[in-house]
């Protein structure tokens, strides 16, 4: 059976309580507007001995001025009925201002990996994203949480976070879930018109084929990738950049990763997949 509890202190209490009978609590963070990619999180969240947690949260501080906090989807019962065919134990849904009381003052800084990519663009944005997830992870003391890999530079920061800061969870990162043609579901695909839609499939066909030309190196990658992007003139580009794992600069060789943002009308669209440099 389903609960859903708005109170920070209440949630607390309750998982608390199921770790002191042995049960073990694992937390998958969501902004709501739940899809394929959010249920297997949760997916793999479950396990026999494990409450699953899902919080529904959008999160004030990890919007820009300019960005779409106040049309970012919501359907919460719809939601709601979805973690509960998904096995769901407990829905933390906290309002604004359960999470940041008035008068609050302090915030994670993301550091300078904060500012690359995502954060060149979007100021402040994962100095909102660690804010909220280290309190969501004092709140539930899970002890796994799950990112999904959709969005890579989230998970490289949490998991950074977690070292830095010492954080007993264990930050599990889970492949990213796309349409059977390539599109990686996101909240922000309702957007898109069917134009456009069909438009953003170059993002993942240029990861594709950037990936595809691992072997023969670096700069081919970029290439192969860029080559894509530009059959589409109605995609604009932000960045297309290949790194390492951990979001460092690229090696010469071996595991690396590709990562796209770009524009499809007023709408961004993040991508990355893993590189084999040969
Ligand atoms: P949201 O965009 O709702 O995503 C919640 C989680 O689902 C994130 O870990 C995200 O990476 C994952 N996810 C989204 N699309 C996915 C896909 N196609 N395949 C696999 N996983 C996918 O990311 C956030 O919310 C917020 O920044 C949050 C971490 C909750 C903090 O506010």
């Amino acid at each position: 059976e389903l609960t859903v509890h708005h109170d920070p202190a209440e949630l607390a209490r309750v998982t608390r309580a199921l770790q002191a009978t042995g049960r073990t609590v694992h937390l998958v963070p969501t902004m709501g507007a739940l899809h394929r990619g959010h249920l297997e999180l949760i997916r793999r969240a479950r396990d026999v001995n494990a409450v699953v947690v899902v919080s529904i949260f959008v999160n004030p501080l990890q919007f820009g001025p300019n960005e779409d906090y106040d049309r970012y989807p919501r359907s919460f019962s719809d939601d709601v009925e979805a973690c509960r065919q998904a096995g769901v134990g407990l829905i933390f849904a906290p309002g604004v201002e359960d999470m940041y009381p008035p008068g609050r003052q302090l915030s994670v800084q993301a550091g300078p990996l904060g500012d690359e990519l995502e954060g060149a663009t979007r100021e402040g944005h994962f100095d909102g994203v660690l804010t909220v997830v280290l309190k969501l992870l004092n709140i539930v003391r899970p002890d796994l949480a799950f990112f999904g890999e959709k969005d890579y530079q989230q998970l490289t920061l949490i998991r950074k976070m977690a070292r830095e800061f010492d954080l007993d969870t264990r930050i599990q990162g889970i492949p990213t879930i796309r349409e059977s043609d390539g599109l990686a579901l996101s909240s922000r695909n309702a957007y898109l018109s069917e134009e456009q839609r069909a438009s953003a499939l170059v993002l993942s066909a240029a990861l594709a084929a950037g990936a595809h030309a691992g072997g023969r190196g670096p700069r081919a990658v970029l290439e192969a990738a860029r080559e894509v992007l530009a059959t589409e003139p109605a995609v604009e580009v932000d960045y297309l950049d290949l790194r390492d794992p951990e979001l460092g600069p690229a090696p010469q060789e071996g595991e690396a990763r590709l990562l796209v943002a770009a524009k499809v009308g007023s709408t961004r669209l993040i991508d990355n997949a893993k590189v084999l440099l040969g």
